[in-house]
């Protein structure tokens, strides 16, 4: 009998304070008009400083998930955590998830995934193969970030700071022998050819490569230690993340589109048998090009940047788990998941839902 996996159960969590567009004009020259134009988001959500981590945020996430599976914390043998924003640059959240959790047995183990806005797709496609061979009966992946500690407040970040928001999501997932209710095909895609252009690229240890040294302001001292952060690296403000949106867009409208048909076709199914599209919230204009694409009224699409802004790795388990409350995704549907972003990497999955 063919196993399949099935998310068994999800949550999510949002801070509360509530970062608007004209909030944002206090500390940089843009607007809600530009923002909303561009990009769609009224709004996002910002996590409090120094009692909340991109860590706590995904274990309220799981905790919700977890309930919601019906099983106990100990049940939990694979721990699955996508973020770009991680408490640490090591060790990864999966093991302060695990702490944060109180889970105690070693044989739970922890997985850190560096995909940023397509870290869910991928870790739902590791999670599969992980269920599929047996190996694991309960995986917690988990979607979260906190940009909102590492964002240019200054009107040189705006483009990238307008978009940016914290939050996270997280399900369960179990093996079924029910076609009906899982997984039925996950697809994975990366591309480095872009690697900087929406990049976070200091610190780390590239030491100038690949960019050019005189931008970081690297010096032949002989210690090996000068070249990790540099005091030119902190006045050019070169710790932000960068983006050369416009690439991204334009990558990004052609992915899309091709990694859903990649899909479908390789589950004989059309556009038009997809009950609900929770595409990653990367840009409201984004997501309409591709329901354009795909054909697709406005009910078999769930979007919320409008209110959370872009939460990179959590924003797909964000609006799968809101569409899911909101009884925009029942049982039996066909979900379709699609993301596009930084590596560039992208994938997308295809699965009947479950609960
Ligand atoms: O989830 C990860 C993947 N990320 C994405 O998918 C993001 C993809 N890219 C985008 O969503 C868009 O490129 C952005 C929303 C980031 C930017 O929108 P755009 O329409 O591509 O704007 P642009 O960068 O071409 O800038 C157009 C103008 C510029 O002014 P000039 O040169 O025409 O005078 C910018 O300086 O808008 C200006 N601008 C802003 N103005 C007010 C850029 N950011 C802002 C801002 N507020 N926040």
């Amino acid at each position: 009998m063919k196993t399949y996996s099935k998310i068994a159960g999800i949550g999510k969590y949002l801070p509360s304070y509530v970062m608007t567009n004209n909030e944002l004009t206090n500390y940089m020259d843009t607007s809600d008009e530009w923002i909303q134009e561009r990009t769609g988001i009224k709004e996002r959500r910002y996590a409090k400083k120094h009692e909340e981590t991109t860590t706590t945020m995904g274990a309220e996430a799981s905790k919700k998930a977890i309930e919601s599976a019906g099983i106990s914390k100990e049940d939990i043998d694979f721990i699955i955590f996508a973020t770009l924003s991680p408490d640490y640059y090591f060790p990864g959240c999966g093991v302060l998830l695990q702490r944060e959790l109180g889970i105690t047995k070693s044989e739970c183990a922890a997985l850190d995934i560096r995909n940023q806005c397509s870290g869910f797709v991928y870790g739902l496609s590791v999670a599969d193969q992980f269920i599929k061979t047996g190996m694991y009966k309960n995986i917690l992946l988990v979607g979260a970030e906190m940009h909102s500690m590492g964002l240019d407040y200054s009107t040189e970040g705006r483009t990238v700071t307008v978009i940016f928001g914290d939050g996270a999501g997280a399900v369960i997932l179990q093996p079924t022998n029910d076609e009906n209710e899982g997984i039925l095909t996950t697809h994975l895609h990366s591309d480095g050819t872009h690697a900087e252009e929406l990049a976070m690229i200091s610190p780390g240890s590239h030491g100038g490569k690949h960019l050019g040294k005189d931008k970081f302001g690297f010096e032949e001292t002989g210690n090996p230690g000068d070249i990790f952060v540099t005091q030119k690296m902190l006045d050019d403000g070169l710790l932000f993340p960068n983006m050369n949106g416009q690439l991204v867009f334009k990558t990004a409208v052609t992915k899309f589109p091709e990694v859903i048909q990649e899909a479908l076709q390789k589950t004989g199914k059309s556009p038009s048998e997809i009950d609900m599209f929770i595409p990653h919230q990367a840009n409201l204009r984004i997501a309409s090009f591709v329901q354009k694409q795909l054909g697709l009224s406005d009910d078999k699409v769930y979007n919320n940047i409008q209110k959370y802004g872009n939460t990179t790795a959590a924003s797909i388990p964000i609006a799968l788990c809101e569409a899911y409350e909101l009884g925009k995704v029942k049982k039996g549907d066909l979900v379709c998941l699609a993301a596009f972003g930084s590596g560039f990497t992208w994938g997308s999955a295809l699965l009947n839902w479950a609960i």
